[in-house]
């Protein structure tokens, strides 16, 4: 990454003596993504001492199971002095303000993705973490699949990099002949925004990991007409000496394409003058079926290598490793600055699309 988030922390920031050493879980929300969280927070043995949403039945079965406290309003969860970290697992219209509230109560966060609802309010939770103790992470989860990792450490012997490609088409229907968004609506008022924010920020998160922030983007937006939901974006970016990206993102039709013939279609392919990695990801939610699939061609030795390790829920290495950065008091990726690089981006797409222009990307010296 071309940030350094570990180097703005001073050993006195780190040590954190106020803090108890086992942290101790808030979890803010209920739906659809908690489950993840609570079971793979579980597994690695994490304390979850309060819980919170508006809606008391969808918490019920989760207090119940960590006899933890309940709140229907989650500004009580973090006024609470035995949560440490705060979980936030609502919609992107939240994130802001209990991400502010956290980390100004003391506690550390953990903010499922999209970070924030646009670049600057990320920028502001940026500044907010490093001029406070707390320790941040963003939910990026697809970083931990063993593959990727491998992909990581295989990336600097492709050489010289000049080109890559990245694809996240999920099959969520027909908006193509469709004037409306029928049961995906909800995504816009949810989650900010609909296929870019929902399926593309992984992998522009991926892109981002693996090949640091781009100097410039020009992208197409497609909306269903009159509506705010995009349901196509394509984006070039530009990186030093002449390297460019192509990325795409949609909402499809295609029941059958992709990697594990189910029309989940994502995949990051990066070329360099000594070889290619190709790197298919799984439908995000059942990571039991498959692994994600790595192939490594290597110019040199003229070989094609497939990685295909067993399916691990990347849920699970993900709070795990959240669970030994929170209780050595260490900073860990993905950050706030990862968080902001994607809303970034996202917001930056937007704009370069409804203008018709290409844009510098201004990373605001984070
Ligand atoms: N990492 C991933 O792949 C992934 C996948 C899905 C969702 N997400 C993210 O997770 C977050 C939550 O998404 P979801 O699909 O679980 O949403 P959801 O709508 O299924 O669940 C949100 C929960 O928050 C509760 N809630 C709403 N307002 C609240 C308030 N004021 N106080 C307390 N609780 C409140 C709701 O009652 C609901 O139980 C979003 O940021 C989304 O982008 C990430």
């Amino acid at each position: 990454m071309t940030h350094n988030s570990a180097a703005h922390k001073t050993a006195a920031h780190n040590s954190a003596a106020h803090k108890t050493a086992v942290p101790k879980f808030g979890i803010i929300g209920c739906g659809n993504i908690s489950r993840f969280h609570f079971n793979s927070l579980e597994k690695a043995g994490a304390d979850i001492v309060h819980i919170a949403d508006i809606d008391e039945k969808a918490a019920a079965p989760w207090v119940k199971k960590f006899n933890a406290r309940f709140s229907s309003d989650y500004t009580r969860l973090i006024e609470d002095p035995e949560v440490t970290v705060v979980s936030i697992l609502v919609g992107s219209s939240l994130h802001y303000d209990i991400a502010s509230r956290a980390i100004e109560a003391g506690k550390d966060v953990i903010c499922e993705k999209t970070m924030m609802n646009n670049a600057a309010e990320a920028e502001a939770i940026v500044r907010k973490v490093q001029a406070s103790d707390q320790l941040f992470f963003t939910g990026f989860m697809k970083r931990f699949f063993p593959a990727v990792m491998k992909a990581k450490e295989l990336l600097p012997s492709l050489g010289r990099l000049f080109s890559a490609r990245v694809r996240t088409y999920q099959p969520w229907g027909n908006f193509f002949e469709a004037d409306n968004a029928g049961d995906f609506g909800f995504v816009l008022g949810n989650y900010g925004g609909a296929v870019t924010k929902c399926a593309g920020s992984h992998m522009l998160d991926m892109m981002m990991h693996l090949l640091g922030r781009p100097e410039s983007l020009f992208a197409h937006v497609d909306y269903i007409p009159e509506t705010q939901f995009d349901r196509k974006t394509a984006i070039l970016f530009t990186y030093p000496e002449g390297m460019t990206v192509l990325f795409e993102a949609a909402a499809h039709p295609l029941k059958k394409i992709g990697y594990e013939r189910n029309g989940w279609d994502e995949y990051i392919e990066i070329d360099g003058v000594k070889g290619r990695l190709e790197l298919h990801t799984v439908l995000w939610d059942h990571p039991e079926n498959n692994a994600p699939l790595l192939v490594h061609y290597d110019n040199e030795r003229e070989t094609a290598v497939e990685y295909r390790g067993d399916p691990v829920n990347p849920f699970d290495d993900e709070m795990k490793y959240i669970l030994h950065c929170l209780t050595a008091r260490q900073e860990g990726t993905p950050d706030a600055v990862d968080g902001f690089n994607t809303d970034m981006v996202i917001e930056m797409a937007a704009s370069s699309a409804a203008g018709r222009k290409p844009i510098t990307l201004d990373w605001k010296g984070l």
